[in-house]
């Protein structure tokens, strides 16, 4: 008999239930009027004297052990079904969060910036409203200067002074004026041109311009430079330099990758030459670095400016420049992968 009633501690030990009626069942089949432990106490007067001891502690134990499962079981359903009401099925998967995307001009400007601070230049950001002095003037294009209307500048109109400037070129002269050389800094921005808008071009657009000032800085130095850049972006390292004009850098270069001629799609972004135009570059000119409190005697440095949102479109495919501007989310959400 006591082997049995050992069993029965065995077996409420290992029940399980998962729901408050099958606590029940078990509370009436151990604990109940007519359950077995009210069967096993009216047993025991018919057990023999030396073993009442030991019948009557196993029953107890027996007694206990179901008392305590009935109200382990009894809480932790209680409780789960209380927390069902208040969040819901806590064993449901959880819902993903939305992650917004990066605009693909932040995501190529700052791969830029992170190419470039590998070689020591630093991030210098500057006004986009300018004035006349640090877009135009200090840059060696004074007043009435032919090159000014390479760039259609946006004026207000009420002053002439202000104007949006047309390229990050400014935020180089302010840095100058600010910092002694050595002087290693790139400048990424907005700028805006007074340019018909079409898939091709903007009135506003973003560029990247570099500037490394130092003694005995050659232009080797700034084709080494530019080498560098090509090949971390684009993994590609031939380049050309091609004589151009900048007023503000002599001498001055329109700066092509080799881009090779493998595919069609190589073909219509080259057009057909294999090389693809970047940007421009060259040797800052004497007068700038006088205009900006550097003296040309001692220092020299180049310059180099290259559009972003071109970058964009190459690496990621943008057919159309307006685009970029237009916020549309089925095209930003195109991003979320990238970096
Ligand atoms: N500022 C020039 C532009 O916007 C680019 C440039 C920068 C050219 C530096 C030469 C040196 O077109």
């Amino acid at each position: 008999m006591i082997e049995t009633i050992k069993e029965h501690i065995a077996e409420v030990e290992k029940f399980k239930a998962d729901s408050i009626e099958a606590v029940e069942v078990f509370r009436i089949k151990y604990l109940g009027k007519k359950g077995l432990l009210n069967d096993f106490f009216a047993e025991f007067k018919n057990v023999p004297g030396p073993q009442k001891k030991e019948f009557g502690q196993t029953i107890n134990q027996l007694k206990q052990a179901a008392t305590e499962k009935v109200n382990i079981l009894k809480n932790s359903l209680e409780k789960s079904s209380e927390q069902k009401s208040i969040y819901g099925d806590l064993t449901r998967p959880g819902e993903a969060l939305e992650i917004g995307a990066r605009h693909p001009i932040s995501i190529v400007k700052n791969q830029i910036i992170d190419i470039f601070s590998r070689i020591g230049f630093n991030v210098s950001e500057g006004p986009e409203i300018e004035d006349d002095w640090h877009n135009f003037t200090a840059l060696n294009l004074p007043e009435h200067h032919p090159a000014r209307d390479m760039q259609d500048t946006f004026f207000i109109q009420t002053n002439p002074d202000v104007l949006l400037r047309t390229h990050t070129s400014s935020v180089q002269v302010r840095y100058m004026e600010e910092n002694k050389p050595p002087i290693r800094t790139i400048s990424p921005g907005r700028v805006y041109r007074n340019e018909a808008i079409s898939a091709r071009s903007h009135c506003f657009f973003h560029q990247v311009e570099g500037l490394y000032i130092d003694r005995d800085v050659s232009f080797a130095d700034l084709k080494q430079t530019l080498q560098f850049f090509t090949t971390e972006l684009f993994g590609k390292s031939k380049i050309r330099l091609r004589p151009s004009y900048f007023p503000f850098t002599e001498p001055s270069a329109e700066v092509d990758v080799y881009w090779g001629l493998e595919t069609e799609s190589d073909y219509k972004i080259t057009k057909g030459t294999g090389w693809l135009e970047i940007g421009g570059c060259g040797m800052v000119d004497p007068n700038v670095l006088t205009n900006c409190g550097i003296n040309p005697e001692t220092y020299s440095g180049f310059a180099f400016g290259v559009g972003i949102d071109r970058i964009a479109m190459l690496l990621h495919q943008i057919t159309d420049i307006r685009l970029l501007s237009e916020n549309d989310v089925r095209f930003l959400e195109q991003f979320k992968s990238a970096l």
